[in-house]
């Protein structure tokens, strides 16, 4: 069986805050991806920086979105459509990162944002998390409500072209209060899988790519991926840092 490519993420949020800052993460990073086989590295800007990626002209780097609106076109002032993103280039888009979800995505309003970035014929990286690892274990119908509401409607020949990123609330950005372990990550991705395969069936759910995201830097990133068998990393802070993110890139593949 061919080996899947590994796909490293880098959502920079909103930073940084220059262009000139942006155009030299950039460039550091395409020289650096020029060459290396089986990791796909996708970058995901803020919107004012998307001409960059063609400027820079790196066939390996690829662009993605960190959002979209689900709507078609017309009176929605502030979003972008999943045509717009496509039109430009845009390969993947993150949809449901917490972060958006905090500011009021619900799972149905998610739902509809896979569904339109499906239409449009890009890949949706489908960002899921707990805010809270309680010791009941409640947290896991919270996942398992967030990924069944979230691919209401989704076929199963759309279905094995999700990418689903495991990122617990409680493991992302500065407030941090611990990173995951990649054992706490194994126990999630086989949870993910036995939820795909019941909504949809074992070969669909075995061909869904999971990734983790989370305070993921040069010291766990090998950790996720050797150890709890993650398909690839969603990195935040360490994707602004060029010499990190290689770094990274390197531990991952
Ligand atoms: P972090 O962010 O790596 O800074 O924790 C990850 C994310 O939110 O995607």
């Amino acid at each position: 069986m061919k080996p899947v490519n590994k796909l490293i993420i880098a959502n920079w949020k909103m930073n940084p805050q220059k262009k000139t800052e942006a155009e030299a993460i950039f460039k550091d990073i395409s020289t650096f991806v020029k060459n290396i086989k089986n990791t796909e590295i996708i970058i995901c800007p803020p919107f004012p920086y998307f001409f960059i990626k063609d400027k820079i002209k790196g066939k390996k780097l690829k662009l993605g979105s960190q959002d979209v609106f689900y709507e078609k076109e017309g009176s929605h002032t502030g979003e972008v459509s999943a045509s717009m993103l496509k039109d430009f280039g845009v390969e993947y888009v993150l949809v449901g990162h917490s972060e958006r979800r905090s500011l009021g995505d619900t799972n149905d309003q998610v739902n509809k944002k896979i569904l339109a970035v499906i239409k449009s014929k890009m890949c949706p990286i489908f960002c899921i998390g707990e805010s809270e690892k309680d010791a009941n274990g409640f947290y896991l119908s919270f996942i398992k409500q967030q990924i069944t509401e979230g691919l209401l409607a989704v076929t199963k020949s759309q279905a094995k072209n999700i990418i689903i990123a495991y990122e617990p609330i409680w493991a992302i950005g500065s407030n941090a209060t611990r990173v995951a372990t990649p054992a706490e990550f194994t126990e999630i991705r086989i949870f993910i899988k036995k939820i795909l395969s019941d909504l949809y069936d074992i070969k669909t759910a075995s061909g869904v790519r999971i990734l983790y995201g989370g305070s993921v830097n040069p010291l766990n990133a090998e950790s996720f991926i050797k150890e709890g068998g993650a398909d690839g990393l969603l990195v935040g802070r360490d994707s602004l840092t060029p010499k990190k993110f290689i770094q990274i890139i390197n531990l991952a593949r």
